[in-house]
């Protein structure tokens, strides 16, 4: 795959690839062309069967400080309209793997929205998250109202959104944003340590499980239990189920093979 804002390496870790927002010099502002290439990345892994979990990442200093304010500064609501530029987001929404985002620096705007559309958000202490779009005369397009607000609740939700507040990587844990804070040096390691661990289960099991989580956030509760119970039953047509509970009795580690 060759690409101009990001690189990939389809085996970071054993089923394990990683996909690195590489636009430094503007903060990896995410342009129409770097969006694309994230969800033709996604896409190409989601189908690869060598691969289980991915890491999204930045650098240090940003994960990513938002839509590229200069690409869209001046542009029509019906150029907005036209360009669909969140359909995108809809297609990275659709990946059936997990998703870890390990976060440094800023995580701002449309950046605060894509580690949000992640399945879990690994951060360094550096980290700082914010919906800052209210600053330039906007709101947030991609999620940053709804997400957020799922995420952290009215209040904090409110307050970022409305005085484009940043928070650090702790507040952002506190809230229930993020799953772990960890030094600098390490964040990028502990998001990728996550993702193997998830990497070691059934990827069938965890394809379910993710799709069945993600209902909370679209469906009535009983409806979404009744989608969560006929997943559960499917996993019993799996080999990776008989496995994995003869391995339980037998006192062994279970072999997943994905079938
Ligand atoms: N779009 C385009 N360029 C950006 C950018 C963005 N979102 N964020 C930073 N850059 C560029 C800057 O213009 C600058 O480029 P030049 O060197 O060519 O001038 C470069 O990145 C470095 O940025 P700064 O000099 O501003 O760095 P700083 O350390 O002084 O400040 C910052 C860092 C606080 C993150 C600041 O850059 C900033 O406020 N960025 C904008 C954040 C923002 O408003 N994000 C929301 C965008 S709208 C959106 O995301 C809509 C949506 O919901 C999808």
């Amino acid at each position: 795959m060759a690409f101009e804002y990001i690189l990939t390496d389809a085996q970071v870790a054993p089923y394990v690839a990683l996909i690195r927002l590489n636009r430094p010099k503007e903060l990896n502002a995410l342009n129409l062309q770097l969006m694309g290439e994230i969800r033709d990345a996604l896409k190409a892994f989601d189908e690869d069967p060598a691969v289980r979990a991915i890491v999204i990442t930045g650098n240090e200093r940003a994960f990513a400080a938002g839509a590229d304010i200069k690409q869209m500064a001046g542009k029509s609501a019906i150029d907005m309209l036209q360009i669909d530029q969140f359909s995108t987001w809809d297609a990275i929404r659709k990946t059936r793997k997990p998703i870890i985002a390990a976060v440094s620096g800023f995580a701002l705007g449309g950046g605060c929205e894509l580690c949000m559309l992640c399945d879990m958000i690994v951060a360094s202490e550096t980290a700082q998250f914010g919906q800052p779009e209210i600053n330039i005369g906007v709101m947030p397009g991609a999620g940053g109202t709804q997400r957020l607000t799922r995420a952290v609740g009215k209040a904090l939700a409110m307050e970022m959104v409305l005085s484009g507040r940043f928070i650090s990587a702790e507040e952002a844990r506190a809230a229930g944003l993020i799953n772990k804070v960890v030094p600098v040096e390490l964040y990028l390691d502990e998001a990728v340590k996550l993702a193997s661990r998830v990497a070691e289960k059934s990827p069938i099991a965890v394809q379910l499980a993710k799709e069945s989580v993600l209902k909370a956030f679209d469906m009535p509760l009983q409806e979404a239990l009744y989608f969560e119970r006929k997943n559960f039953y499917m996993l019993f047509a799996t080999e990776d189920q008989k496995e994995g509970m003869e391995a339980f009795i037998e006192k062994r580690k279970a072999e997943f093979k994905g079938r």
